[in-house]
């Protein structure tokens, strides 16, 4: 830990170049956070929710504000590059540092796979708008295209399928666009952050700008009637968006990658954090009620729904506007990605729980190149034979873990010391408010129940129903309840702070939406990841006591 806190931001080991500002910092969220999510994924939660999926932005939106305030805290104490992987290293030790580092992979690295497949799809729109159409076999999925033929449904996929040209024995079905922004925003972010925060800062303006524009044109469409009924498929239908709509929302916590390139990382990377978080919260709870209010959430179930809404509606120039502006956020979402996960394992390198080739800086640009090259391939690769929903749930679930131990992580720290308080007001750190949950914890959690059995009767009942398939749905219900139940004992008897708290059980609530087969993929993931650890990880690990 100690080797950690020395690397702090002074640029000895890393030789970074310092030049981000809060601005920039908070352009970089704001980059990372509208993407795939608020252009694609929106779609399908609204179309399984209804107009109720406000509530589930709401939520996620809570969940994701107690959480920014924990990364907020680390990030001024800690501010090194690694994110919520330095972070678990400093409350928790190597092994759970490694098992974040690891969950991580799925943020960064497969997070950007879903937003490549839903670039390629608003690309090739685009395209098509200038009348160039490629082959369906290179603008879809293999396991897509494989899925929909042994479906007998028609479509890209079908199509796909029955045309694509063979080697050998095997078709060849990839998706070009994906793969071609892929190698392009490996590039950029090879050559160096400053190059990419130019771009990405260009690209920021005009996204906001267009969603803006969708909000305020899509408001002169909206027809109230469309907001009833609410929760047409109930809560669970709401709930059952929760990848999707959670995914809308991460990206706030990238910023804390870039601590060793911002001027003043104690001070900014927080006020980074919270602003494009509290920015994007705003945006996307107002575009979910344009957006339902638009047009019926039946018609909703499509990867392009902010599209779809202005061509039902007959607003033809708004078509256009959308698919540049979906490429464009798409992109900016990519980048910070992409110059994430390096940074992590840039990180993880120096710890000796990768390889030293992930911490060598490239002389001239000054950027991790080999993790960046590496970090590539990985997102790169996949694109040839996974499909969007399984990455868009595999990020979610393991977004969410890392997110459930950063605050878990805070719950951990030691108070700051009187010097470092004093220190903290004048240097103008960020620092988590110290609210007692000893008694105001349990009593929320009371109020809460209260709330949910007045306005479902039914739930607490249908909770502890285990007969046939209710069993998968409520176990992690349950699960969730224990975890109150424990929390409220602990907060009570070791007066926990209430803000990680929250974070940490509002996080967990939303890990109760994922489904069955998530678990086992992610279970898998972490077995895997135990596997390496132990093979590799402990026996070069610099901080290993034992080998010291
Ligand atoms: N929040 C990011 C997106 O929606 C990951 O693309």
């Amino acid at each position: 830990m100690s080797k950690i806190l020395q690397q702090g931001g002074d640029g000895e080991h890393g030789g970074l170049h310092k030049v981000l500002s809060v601005r920039d910092l908070t352009f970089f969220g704001i980059a990372a956070i509208i993407g795939g999510g608020t252009f694609s994924a929106i779609g399908n939660a609204c179309f399984t929710g209804g107009p109720g999926v406000i509530l589930l932005y709401i939520i996620c939106a809570i969940a994701c504000g107690f959480t920014a305030m924990c990364y907020a805290e680390f990030a001024s104490r800690v501010p090194v590059s690694g994110s919520a992987y330095t972070y678990a290293y400093v409350s928790f030790g190597e092994l759970f540092a490694w098992i974040i580092g690891w969950a991580l992979i799925m943020e960064y690295s497969i997070g950007n796979i879903y937003i490549a497949f839903s670039w390629s799809g608003y690309f090739t729109k685009l395209l098509e708008s200038f009348h160039i159409h490629l082959p369906e076999w290179l603008t879809i999925n293999y396991t897509e295209a494989h899925r929909n033929f042994l479906e007998n449904k028609p479509g890209e996929g079908f199509n796909a399928w029955q045309n694509a040209p063979m080697l050998g024995s095997l078709r060849i079905i990839f998706d070009l666009p994906a793969v071609f922004i892929n190698v392009i925003i490996t590039y950029l972010v090879y050559r160096g952050t400053k190059e990419s925060k130019n771009f990405s800062n260009a690209m920021v303006v005009v996204k906001l700008l267009i969603v803006l524009l969708v909000i305020v044109v899509g408001a002169f469409y909206i027809d109230i009637d469309n907001w009833t009924p609410f929760m047409p498929n109930s809560f669970s239908g709401v709930m059952a968006g929760v990848s999707a709509v959670f995914f809308a929302y991460i990206g706030f916590d990238a910023v804390s990658t870039l601590a060793e390139e911002s001027k003043n990382p104690q001070r900014d990377l927080p006020k980074g954090m919270i602003y494009s978080l509290v920015i994007c919260t705003v945006l996307y709870i107002i575009l979910a009620l344009v957006l339902t209010g638009m047009v019926s959430y039946t018609q909703l179930g499509v990867t392009d729904p902010l599209a779809e809404i202005f061509e039902l509606k007959g607003v033809k120039w708004m078509l256009f506007i959308v698919s540049i502006a979906a490429v464009v956020a798409m992109t900016s979402v990519m980048l910070v990605f992409q110059l994430g996960q390096p940074r992590i394992w840039m990180t993880m390198s120096r710890d000796g729980l990768m390889p030293q080739k992930f911490s060598k800086i490239h002389p001239k640009y000054k950027t991790p190149g080999f993790a960046t090259i590496v970090t590539g391939i990985v997102v790169g690769l996949p694109i040839f034979f996974t499909d969007e929903t399984f990455v868009l749930d595999f990020t979610s679930i393991g977004t969410l873990f890392a997110f459930v131990l950063v605050c878990g992580g805070v719950l951990m720290l030691s108070p700051r010391s009187e010097e470092e308080e004093a220190e903290s007001k004048t240097k103008g750190k960020f620092r988590i408010p110290y609210i007692n949950s000893r008694f105001i914890f349990p009593v929320l959690i009371v109020i809460a129940s209260g709330i949910v059995q007045y306005a479902f009767p039914n739930f607490f009942t249908d909770t502890f129903d285990f007969s046939g398939d209710a069993l998968t749905t409520n176990v992690s219900m349950v699960a969730f309840f224990v975890l109150c139940i424990v929390m409220a004992v602990l907060a009570f008897v070791k007066q926990l702070s209430l803000i990680p708290l929250l974070g940490l059980v509002s996080c967990c609530y939303l890990l109760t939406g994922m489904a069955a087969s998530n678990w086992m993929w992610f279970g898998a993931w972490l077995v895997i990841g135990l596997v390496i650890y132990f093979i590799y990880g402990r026996n070069n690990s610099k901080l290993n006591l034992t080998k010291s």
